[in-house]
């Protein structure tokens, strides 16, 4: 998705937009601009392709001049990647430079009616149209057209905006599309995520939909939509910059497979109080949790693995119905909810528009929503009842590892805390699991301490084009993620199935040299996962098993074992997820594929 970064402050404002945007190059995008005001005329600096095109036409930084400016990476929806259709875009008169992340979904009426006023367009993109009615409604105040330009579009917006009028301002709005607002010592920032100003600020300001905020160096001011100053609760963001950097690892996907014992114990470790698990401020009382009929859990890619995970753990130890679902299904299926149903929606970005599309729609149907969620006052956490963040701290490379965790771990803590309250589960159990809990990051260290084992097995593997992930119960769960993993960042066309299912059909794909990653973890199933390998191997096809100690002896039916740490059969999936996510990056490793940043992919997808 776009990036955007404004700064309005007194040192030169190019070198940092520069910088703010390759912090937010990991978003993905295909080309990159900044426009910065000298005290009055507008210069404008654009480039196709990565962030060093444009770093060398601003000779690294050193102009254009002005202590005043915004920039973008632009991530392509309507127009082709060049460089007339980069943001940011100028009104035809010059009066108006913006950068805009979302999608005018009216854009082409409101060209056309442009147009037919007399105004050149440019570009064929949709933003422009935003610096256009811009120049066409300004007569002398800023805000005033910013607010009547804010009743003529409809879609998802976030937008920085400078004016030549007023060169030491800059105003930004957002609808449905992220935004923050960094708040530093005589300067001041806009940026699509904190992480683009994190090194000059902690202090941030969420900007609310519909909500307007003006910048100088000195000053930030919100209004709401009708134009009436609003006060607004800055949050501090704890995270520093060096967590948003490599710290010395190939890839940032590497660090975050890495953090993952942090980032259980920080997302766990705060809600275990003795016995107990707190849940933050999430009023989980017997009253409400019996009045709960079934949980709908809702999210997207790895998100809804998580939910798959979390599904059959919370149904075996709640007994509640659970339905995991994909937001972008959820949305238009008419979904059957209402005040008894609890809706967990989970996003580790908390910005992905189905995700967010579908907690406004259980909300409207009644239902109480609680969101799991990695980022701090985003959208998803801000607009739910609840929320209970995961503590992975940020996450940049789009392969979610430490993200998708997390969600696991805060579904086990939801699962374990409505069972305690139901009674469904018993206290020795209930000690049980929250020790196992509490011990998974040792664990998950321990299944890092063999990555060569792992990598070996990459290597061998990574010239195939196809590869099976087969498991059963908890352990399918679990397959549908390393799946994922693999194909989103090797490109490998990966599928997970059902081991007791592929004999119905899909096995007619199993040819000799055919890769399938086994997952064995849960020991009651172990025989039919068994005769599940068999009939895999009597076809030629070779299986690479995933085990627990206690099913070691799969090693004699297998062609490659990896092994996992001992640990509680219904924990297994956080670590089978680590072993698959080595597996999946030395593979995209051995292919010579960007990790980080994996082709047609973004971070996070803020359009429907
Ligand atoms: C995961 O590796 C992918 N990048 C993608 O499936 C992601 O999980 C999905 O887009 C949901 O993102 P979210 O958790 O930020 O809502």
């Amino acid at each position: 998705m776009c990036g955007i970064i404004g700064y309005s402050g007194g040192k030169q404002a190019a070198p940092i937009l520069l910088k703010g945007l390759e912090r937010l190059e990991y978003r993905g995008y295909d080309s990159s601009g900044i426009a910065v005001t000298d005290g009055g005329a507008i210069s404008v600096v654009k480039a196709v392709g990565k962030i060093k095109a444009l770093d060398e036409k601003t000779n690294g930084g050193k102009t254009p001049h002005g202590t005043v400016g915004i920039g973008h990476t632009r991530w392509a929806t309507h127009g082709v990647p060049s460089d007339v259709n980069s943001h940011p875009h100028v009104s035809q008169n010059g009066m108006f430079a913006v950068v805009h992340n979302g999608i005018i979904e009216n854009f082409a009426e409101l060209k056309a009616e442009l147009i037919a006023q007399g105004v050149k367009f440019a570009s064929d993109t949709d933003s422009e149209v935003i610096a256009q009615l811009l120049q066409y409604y300004y007569e002398g105040d800023e805000l005033d057209a910013i607010l009547t330009v804010m009743r003529r579009i409809s879609g998802s917006y976030a937008v920085g905006i400078l004016c030549a009028d007023y060169p030491d301002v800059i105003y930004a709005i957002r609808k449905d599309n992220p935004l923050v607002v960094g708040l530093g010592a005589n300067e001041n920032f806009i940026a699509s995520d904190f992480a683009a100003a994190l090194e000059h600020t902690h202090d941030f300001v969420q900007l609310g939909d519909g909500e307007i905020a003006k910048l100088t160096a000195h000053a930030v001011t919100f209004y709401d939509g009708d134009g009436k100053p609003l006060k607004k609760t800055p949050y501090r963001v704890d995270w520093d910059i060096s967590q948003a950097e490599k710290g010395g690892y190939p890839h940032f996907m590497l660090k975050e497979i890495y953090e993952q014992p942090r980032a259980i114990t920080a997302t766990v470790r705060p809600r275990v109080k003795g016995n107990q698990i707190v849940l933050d401020k999430i009023a989980f009382d017997a009253k409400n949790v019996n009045r709960i009929e079934k949980i709908d859990i809702v999210g997207c890619g790895s998100a809804y693995h998580a939910g798959i995970v979390g599904k059959a753990f919370i149904e075996k130890y709640c007994r509640i119905r659970v339905n995991c679902e994909l937001a972008s299904e959820y949305v238009y299926s008419d979904p059957i909810t209402d005040n008894r149903t609890l809706t967990v929606i989970i996003s580790q970005s908390g910005e992905t528009a189905d995700t967010l599309a579908a907690l406004r729609l259980a909300k409207k149907r009644g239902s109480h929503t609680i969101a799991i969620v990695n980022v701090v006052e985003s959208a998803i956490a801000r607009e739910a009842d609840d929320v209970l963040y995961t503590y992975a701290g940020p996450e940049i490379a789009v392969a979610t590892t430490k993200g998708y965790t997390t969600q696991v771990a805060a579904l086990y803590l939801v699962g374990l805390k409505i069972a305690k309250i139901k009674h469904t589960v018993s206290d020795a159990r209930y000690s049980e699991m929250l020790k196992e809990l509490t011990e998974l990051p040792d664990k998950i260290t321990r299944a890092l301490a063999d990555i060569e084992q792992i990598k070996n097995y990459a290597d061998e593997y990574a010239a195939h084009k196809c590869v099976f992930f087969i498991g059963r119960g908890t352990d399918y769960a679990a397959s549908l993620e390393g799946a994922l993993k693999l194909k989103e960042i090797s490109y490998i066309h990966a599928e997970a199935y059902a081991a007791g299912e592929l004999k119905h059909g899909t096995i007619s794909l199993i040819e000799n040299g055919t890769i399938t990653l086994a997952l064995v973890t849960q020991s009651a199933l172990y025989s039919k996962m068994l005769s599940n390998i068999k009939a895999v191997q009597s076809r030629g096809g070779t299986v690479l098993s995933v085990a627990s100690p206690k099913n070691e002896q799969i090693r004699e039916n297998s062609d490659g074992l990896l092994l996992i740490p001992d640990c509680d059969d219904d924990l297994t999936p956080i670590l089978t997820a680590v072993v698959l996510q080595v597996f999946a990056y030395y593979v995209a490793a051995a292919r010579g594929c960007d990790i980080d940043k994996p082709r047609n992919l973004a971070k996070s997808v803020t359009v429907e």
